[in-house]
């Protein structure tokens, strides 16, 4: 069973799926730390972030694995514990570099797949319900206001990168939503068949909630 999330930055995707998969004891797939994770790697070995071609051979050279410790999900590239690394401005400011290049995805795409055959998933991202996972048993596609996503970065950002003002973490977020849905290649988009939160104005607890409503009938039926 697939259950697919896609939305924003800062639409709460993140939090939901993880406690969604918590509750459900099932697998929890987090698509955008594997676009990070590649766009580390590259940064570290000073690619140039253009050249497709050298981007599909690190891609096939690479070891994107998963780990579930108590801390949380970790994510190792090659055996290194990257978990922290790709979330820094650096990477995040240069992913759209890698999620852009249609090649890396195809190959992307077939480790996300590979993964989640491994048992039911929560899949989340931007194209779980579009192109990854056609067939997930439900899609869900969450959204906010752009000033209540910026707002959520900026309390979780706040200790650690203080220098941010909420201004510039809006402008952040808005050229992250311009480049995630303007791109050829597979942009975020809401598919026909999935199910609409607006989370603006809910707490993680109500979407979790709202989520968890209509996946648990399909356990039921199992
Ligand atoms: O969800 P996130 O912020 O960790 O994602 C990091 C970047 O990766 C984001 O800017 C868009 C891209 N991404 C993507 O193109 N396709 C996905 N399925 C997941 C993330």
């Amino acid at each position: 069973m697939i259950i697919a999330i896609d939305g924003p930055a800062g639409s709460g995707k993140s939090t939901v799926a993880k406690m969604l998969a918590k509750h459900l004891g099932i697998n929890y797939l987090d698509t955008g730390a594997m676009y990070r994770a590649l766009t580390w790697k590259a940064l570290q070995q000073k690619l140039n972030l253009e050249d497709e071609n050298a981007l599909c051979r690190l891609m096939e050279q690479t070891n994107i694995r998963f780990q579930h410790e108590q801390k949380g999900l970790q994510v190792f590239v090659d055996d290194i514990n990257v978990t922290k690394e790709i979330r820094s401005p650096s990477v995040t400011n240069h992913t759209h570099y890698i999620s852009g290049k249609p090649r890396v995805r195809a190959i992307m795409v077939s480790l996300q797949r590979r993964i989640a055959s491994e048992g039911d998933t929560i899949a989340e991202g931007r194209d779980m319900g579009t192109v990854v996972f056609p067939l997930a048993e439900k899609k869900f596609f969450l959204d906010a206001k752009i000033e209540e996503r910026a707002k959520r970065r900026f309390h979780e950002r706040g200790i650690l990168h203080s220098e941010n003002s909420l201004d510039d973490i809006t402008k952040e977020i808005e050229l992250r939503d311009q480049r995630d849905t303007t791109r050829k290649e597979s942009p975020l988009k809401i598919s026909e068949d999935s199910i609409y939160v607006d989370t603006t104005h809910l707490t993680i607890n109500e979407v979790f909630h709202r989520i968890l409503q209509e996946v648990e009938p399909l356990l039921k039926n199992k």
